[in-house]
């Protein structure tokens, strides 16, 4: 388990299936994720099968966030494409619980990654791709020290027109500095 204040981080489990289906079919939290097409029990299942081939270091964390009676599925993330010999690797995040968007949720759990990639890790750069709209996101991201790198234009088509694709990233070297600084 990886713990933060309101927010803790741990390995998804069989029994998430169902809330990541439903989530995963919701077209609101699905709009800025690269999934477009309807995601069956049958395809969760074939995808939680496959985590067991991925390194310890790229399994994703189920987010769950403290409730009444201990804590509360969210949502997922995790690191990908961990390249060992640049150290650097790529992060994602997507909270499927509507109803605690805007709680500075997303922001806890990308600091919290952030902590666990650099310091228990040892990377040095940790990078995410982000689309134009999705501000919410970007936000997010800025707040837990993400800064802009770069852009891909018109890299995504959605809804019937192109969408620039941000890059945002994070070097240890500014991690160090932000953490210096409280
Ligand atoms: C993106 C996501 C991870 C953010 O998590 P979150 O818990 O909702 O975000 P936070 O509350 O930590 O931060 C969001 C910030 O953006 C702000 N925000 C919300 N809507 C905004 C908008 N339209 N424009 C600018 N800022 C906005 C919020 O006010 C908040 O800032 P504040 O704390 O200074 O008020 C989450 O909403 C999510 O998973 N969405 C669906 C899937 C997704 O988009 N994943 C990311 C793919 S790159």
């Amino acid at each position: 388990m990886i713990y933060g204040e309101h927010i803790r981080l741990r390995g998804v489990e069989r029994e998430d299936i169902p809330l990541f289906v439903g989530w995963l079919n919701d077209p609101e939290v699905i709009e800025n994720l690269v999934i477009s097409l309807p995601i069956s029990t049958s395809d969760e299942t074939h995808w939680f099968e496959k985590l067991a081939e991925l390194p310890q270091e790229e399994k994703p964390l189920a987010i769950e966030v403290r409730a009444d009676q201990g804590w509360r599925l969210i949502g997922n993330s995790g690191f990908h494409n961990i390249e060992w010999k640049n150290r650097s690797a790529g992060v994602g995040i997507f909270i499927g619980d509507k109803s605690v968007w805007g709680q500075g949720h997303g922001t806890e759990v990308m600091r919290l990654l952030l902590k666990h990639g650099f310091e228990t890790l040892n990377l040095n750069r940790i990078y995410l791709h982000v689309y134009e709209p999705n501000k919410r996101a970007i936000h997010a991201y800025e707040k837990a020290g993400f800064v802009l790198e770069g852009c891909l234009r018109q890299a995504r088509y959605k809804n019937g027109r192109y969408q620039d694709e941000f890059i945002m990233s994070v070097l240890r070297s500014e991690w160090d500095a932000q953490r210096g600084m409280e």
